[in-house]
C-alpha cells in the first residue's frame, strides 16, 4: 500500500466509527426519551383511575371554599403527565389523530393548571369538565378494543 491509499484506508476507518458511534449515541437518545415519557397506561391511571388525581380533584372544586393550593398541587401533578401522553405511541389509530387529540388534551390540562394559579374557580371547572369528557373519542379511535370506556 502507497502512503496514498494509508491514508485514505485510515480515514475510512475513522469516519466508519465515528458513524456506528453517532448510531449508538442517537438509540441511546431515543430510549432516554421513551423511558421519559410516562407509558400511556400509567398516565391514565394516575390521573383517571379510580383513585386517580382526577377523582380526588373534583370534590376540591366543587367545595365551597375552595383550597387553592391543595387543587394547585394536584394540577401540577396532572399537566407533566397530560404533555406526556403524545410523546407515546398508541396501539391503535393514526397518527394525525392521536397528534390532535393528546394537544387537545394537555391544552385542558394546561387551562386547568392556569385556572387553579389564578384561583379562578369557573374556568377551573370548566377545563375540568372538558377532560372529564374528552374519554371517549380519544378511546374509541385509540385504546384497544373489548374494554368498556
Ligand atoms: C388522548 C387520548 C386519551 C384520552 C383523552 C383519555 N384516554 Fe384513557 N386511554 C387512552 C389509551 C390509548 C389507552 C390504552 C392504553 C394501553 O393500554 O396501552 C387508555 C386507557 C385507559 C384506561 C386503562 C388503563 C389500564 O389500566 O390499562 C383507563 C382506566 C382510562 N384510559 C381512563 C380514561 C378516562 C377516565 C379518561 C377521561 C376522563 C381518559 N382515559 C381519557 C387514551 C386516552
Amino acid at each position: 500500500m502507497n502512503r496514498a491509499s494509508l491514508i485514505l484506508a485510515s480515514l475510512l476507518v475513522a469516519s466508519g466509527f465515528l458513524l456506528v458511534m453517532r448510531g449508538r449515541a442517537d438509540e441511546r437518545e431515543r430510549g432516554r426519551e421513551r423511558s421519559r415519557a410516562a407509558s400511556i397506561e400509567s398516565i391514565m391511571k394516575t390521573v383517571h383511575g379510580k383513585k386517580g388525581l382526577m377523582k380526588s380533584l373534583e370534590p376540591m372544586l366543587n367545595a365551597d371554599n375552595v383550597k387553592w393550593d391543595s387543587v394547585k398541587a394536584i394540577t401540577g401533578k396532572i399537566l407533566p403527565l397530560a404533555q406526556d401522553l403524545g410523546k407515546r405511541k398508541p396501539d391503535r389509530g393514526t397518527k394525525e389523530s392521536w397528534a390532535e387529540l393528546t394537544a387537545a388534551y394537555a391544552g385542558f390540562a394546561k387551562e386547568l393548571d392556569e385556572a387553579a394559579a389564578k384561583k379562578n374557580k369557573a374556568d377551573a371547572k370548566d377545563a375540568f369538565d372538558f377532560l372529564n369528557n374528552s374519554c371517549n373519542k380519544c378511546h374509541s379511535r385509540h385504546k384497544e378494543k373489548g374494554e368498556r370506556g
